[in-house]
């Protein structure tokens, strides 16, 4: 369901945006993002770096720290708006039924803390009651499902552990401590090297249709888009431009940033599938455009509506698909 109010979305995000106060700029990181997500869906988010994605997902989760502010917008969790809840509450949601993992997994733990006590301190969190065997025994049940063997090595800290295991130690922590419903990864397989990805890949996909997990993805790759996530959203300069079914967003771009963006990759299934930057400047953030952002590298550039509004996401292509592009709100 891609527009309007859908009661059955397990996630219904509304005019979020959020901006750092930096001394002397202001940056309006994500403007105005409306999306939503089915229990169970698996979403891609891409654009060049700087377009906002890591500020949504921490703008979603109430992680954003100063100088950063969610400024407005509703963050529908099952219906209720997360960005209004106690910060109690939050917090055991977070984690409990909306998991995060991040890209770094040496600094994701503590790293003067044993692993076995931070996943200690985490599943007291979640857990109302100690597990059947206690905590230690539940622990190295987690870790073996994730391919990880801790017997022994729970007092270890993290530079005991290799990045790749690491990277299995934070999915545990993420996905079988609480009960989540939706995970939230922010290019969770970018440090690893390609044989240690493909097996990380292949433990998110096991435990998505497991436990049955929503995703949100935030990544470079689009052949990983293309290879775990039923839908895409692309961003651009804080905005969301195209919002789609993978295959008809890759098979028939509608908006010209996705269109320019998938010709700058080399073609599916390629080695080498990182989006890169396209030719043209990158937008500045401190000083938002009245009309389209990407006006000033568009090859579909239309005259003075692109430069003095901002077109609104709508219909494009297929009922599936949407694009925020002046081809698709003017009759041309
Ligand atoms: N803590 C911060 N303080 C100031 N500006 C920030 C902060 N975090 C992000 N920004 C700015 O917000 C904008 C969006 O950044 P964000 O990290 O969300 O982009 P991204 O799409 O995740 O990029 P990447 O692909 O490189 O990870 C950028 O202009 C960035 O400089
Ligand atoms: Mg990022």
């Amino acid at each position: 369901m891609l527009n309007g109010t859908d009661r059955s979305a397990l996630l219904d995000v509304r005019g979020l945006t959020t901006r750092f106060a930096t001394p002397g700029a202001l940056i309006h990181a994500v403007e105005d993002v409306s999306f939503n997500l089915s229990p169970g869906e698996a979403v891609g988010l891409v654009g060049e770096s700087g377009s906002g994605k890591s500020t949504v997902l921490r703008s979603l989760l109430g992680l954003v720290k100063p100088p950063g502010r969610v400024v407005s917008g509703e963050v529908l969790f099952r219906g209720r708006d997360l960005r209004t809840l106690p910060a109690d509450e939050l917090r055991r949601i977070r984690g409990g039924q909306i998991s995060l993992i991040f890209q770094d997994p040496v600094n994701a733990f503590n790293p003067s803390l044993t692993i076995g006590e931070q996943l200690r301190r985490i599943l007291r969190l979640h857990r109302a009651e100690a597990p059947v065997g206690g905590f230690d025994r539940e622990i190295e049940r987690m870790l073996a499902r994730v391919g990880v063997d801790a017997s022994g090595k729970l007092n270890g800290y993290a530079f005991n552990f290799s990045q790749g295991q690491l990277q299995r130690i934070m999915i545990a922590a993420a996905c079988l401590s609480g009960s989540p419903s939706l995970l939230l990864a922010d290019e969770p397989t970018t440090s690893l090297d390609v044989t240690i990805e493909a097996q990380v890949l292949q433990l998110l996909r096991d435990l998505r249709q497991e436990l049955g997990l929503a995703l949100i993805l935030v990544t470079h790759n689009l052949a990983l888009v293309a290879e775990l996530c039923d839908r895409v959203l692309v961003m651009y300069a804080g905005r969301l431009v195209e919002d789609g079914d993978v295959y008809s967003v890759f098979d028939s771009p509608k908006h010209p940033y996705t269109q320019q963006l998938l010709r700058s990759v080399p073609r599916f299934p390629a080695s080498a599938r990182r989006v890169e930057a396209i030719s043209g400047s990158v937008p500045d953030l401190t000083a938002p455009a009245a009309g389209c952002a990407f006006a000033p590298r568009c090859e579909r550039y239309l005259g003075a509506i692109c430069d003095s509004l901002v077109p609104a996401l709508a219909p494009a292509g297929s009922a599936a698909q949407r694009a925020a592009c002046h081809l698709y709100t003017c009759q041309r």
